[in-house]
């Protein structure tokens, strides 16, 4: 199912990818607006982009940042016919500085790199920058600054260290913003973006999650015609919304949905999966790989190693079971995060190997592999999942990475210690659950360092493990910042793993963000 066949000729934003880590915050702040939005390599030229605006609506384009200087020998440059397009044009921070050195204004080092929380003078409040205060608490990540431009070009703000911050064409609708408007940390970043979209661009509200669940539905009917299909289940929201959906399609008799007992599960994990898909008449196939899953792990430290291995494994069970199944065509939970972290889609590095992508042999014998939530992000996924009437449980389900507590374990995995992980975690949730603030969090669960340390239990001396654990608030996990939680809970959680797990001696919170830190520790 190609992306194209399911964008039909609603308003589309184009968003060129120049290997930025808020790319995702873009199309996710777009579509927020009902305007569905979509990501491209930097590279995708002018003529690729006028014969997609022959089938989708195409109403503007977005630059994102990156890493390059506009000076470097190899820095990602863009087709400049794109400017002569007549879409209007949106350049963010490298993107910024692309437009402005193309259109032959100067680039220069900043005397000082900007970092962080930055005031703004708007010097125009109009057209991208409408209704903005004079001053603006903006966020800036740049080594680069945009010093003048020609003549057709107006200066709308600047910084103590960037003199054209923002800019804009006087004639035509192409604009550049230092800052990044798609993060929280910029007050009235949704404002610029509501601005380029629809007083642009001229962008209808017209992405409605509820369209996108008929139409997937009719997609999939067309494609399986009457035969079989079979799906990994991992218990998270991704997979259990994709099955569900292809069950409305086809009906449950016709999808064989494989869950893995991978022995890597939280807590009663494998129960709830049972009994969510049995109600749902999924034919549901539960296997206990455990033994298989830690023999093959055993030695394994180095945590992208143990991805793989992970990833190996799962698959071949699953092949195993997919050629007994009869299936003709294999369903994926892949989302639209899911493909870009995988270094998939535009310029994006690969950060971590995501099993769900990489992992599946590419000979799997099937007529076609259907990913039909590849095109959403996680919380447009949730919503879909409400609607097909999965419960709370899996709707709300936080993330829960593909090779489970093998990243929750630092370094060699043991039955011992994936026990000790999934007591604590077990606790985490609990308390965390119980204190009624787990709706405002991300994500939140426990690590079982390879740190052992000194601790007194009872009357002796104790030499057991350090486990830490970590609750996020996010939006969708590009960038996190770590729970401000309340001592009674964060004490409440500590007392009980120190006592109810014996060889826990010492509990501490992780207090790291994300940039710098990842959400999982491996
Ligand atoms: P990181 O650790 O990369 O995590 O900051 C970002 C989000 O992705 C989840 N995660 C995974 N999800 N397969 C998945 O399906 C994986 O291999 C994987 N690794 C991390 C993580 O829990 C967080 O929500």
């Amino acid at each position: 199912m190609g992306s194209s066949m399911e964008i039909g000729k609603r308003d589309m934003i184009l968003i060129l990818d120049f290997g930025g880590q808020y790319t995702h915050l873009i199309g996710r702040n777009v579509r927020e607006n009902s305007v569905y939005s979509e990501i491209v390599p930097f590279d995708t030229s002018a003529a690729e982009i006028r014969e997609m605006a022959s089938f989708s609506g195409i109403k503007g384009i977005i630059l994102s940042g990156g890493p390059d200087s506009v000076y470097e020998k190899d820095a990602p440059k863009l087709d400049p016919e794109i400017l002569k397009l007549g879409i209007p044009i949106l350049g963010l921070c490298y993107g910024h500085q692309l437009i402005a050195h193309m259109s032959k204004g100067e680039v220069r080092q900043a005397a000082k790199k900007e970092y962080g929380d930055t005031e703004a003078v708007i010097d125009k409040p109009e057209r991208i920058l409408y209704g903005l205060h004079h001053k603006e608490k903006v966020w800036m990540s740049h080594g680069d600054t945009v010093s003048s431009l020609p003549e057709e070009w107006e200066v709308l703000a600047h910084t103590d260290n960037t003199p054209v911050a923002a800019f804009g064409h006087r004639s035509l609708p192409i604009y550049g913003l230092q800052w990044h408007p798609e993060v929280v940390q910029t007050e009235h970043g949704t404002q610029i973006i509501k601005n380029f979209i629809f007083n642009e661009c001229k962008c209808q509200r017209n992405w409605r999650i509820t369209d996108f669940a008929d139409s997937a539905m009719h997609e999939i009917r067309d494609a399986v015609k009457g035969g079989k299909a079979v799906v990994a289940l991992s218990g998270g929201v991704d997979s259990s919304a994709a099955a569900a959906l292809v069950t409305r399609a086809i009906g449950g008799h016709n999808l064989v949905a494989v869950y893995v007992d991978t022995g890597l599960m939280r807590e009663g994990e494998t129960e709830q999966i049972r009994s969510t898909f049995t109600k749902l008449g999924t034919d549901i196939r539960i296997i206990k790989a455990e033994e298989r899953f830690l023999k093959a792990l055993r030695g394994a430290e180095d945590p992208e190693q143990k991805r793989k291995i992970i990833g190996r494994e799962f698959a071949s069970v699953f092949e195993e079971q997919a050629a007994e199944s009869g299936a003709d065509f294999l369903i994926q939970g892949t989302i639209y995060p899911d493909r870009v972290e995988s270094g998939k889609s535009g310029k994006s590095a690969l950060i971590k190997t995501h099993h769900n992508v990489g992992g599946l042999p590419k000979d799997l014998k099937f007529k076609g592999v259907i990913e039909p939530l590849r095109d959403l992000y996680k919380d447009e996924v949730r919503k879909v999942a409400k609607e097909l009437g999965l419960p709370e449980s899996i709707v709300k389900r936080q993330p829960f990475p593909g090779p489970g507590l093998a990243v929750r374990v630092i370094g060699e995995i043991t039955r011992e210690k994936l026990d000790i992980v999934r007591h604590a975690d077990y606790i985490v949730t609990e308390e965390i659950e119980r204190s009624g603030i787990a709706e405002s969090l991300w994500q939140y669960f426990a690590v079982l360092t390879n740190t052992r340390t000194t601790g007194v239990k009872g009357d002796g001396r104790a030499y057991g493990y350090l486990v830490s654990f970590r609750a996020l608030v996010s939006r969708e996990a590009m960038t996190a910042k770590f729970a401000e939680l309340p001592w009674g809970l964060v004490r409440r959680i500590s007392t009980r793993i120190t006592n109810e797990i014996p060889g826990v001696v010492r509990v501490a919170y992780d207090v790291t963000d994300k940039p710098p830190a990842t959400v999982e520790w491996e």
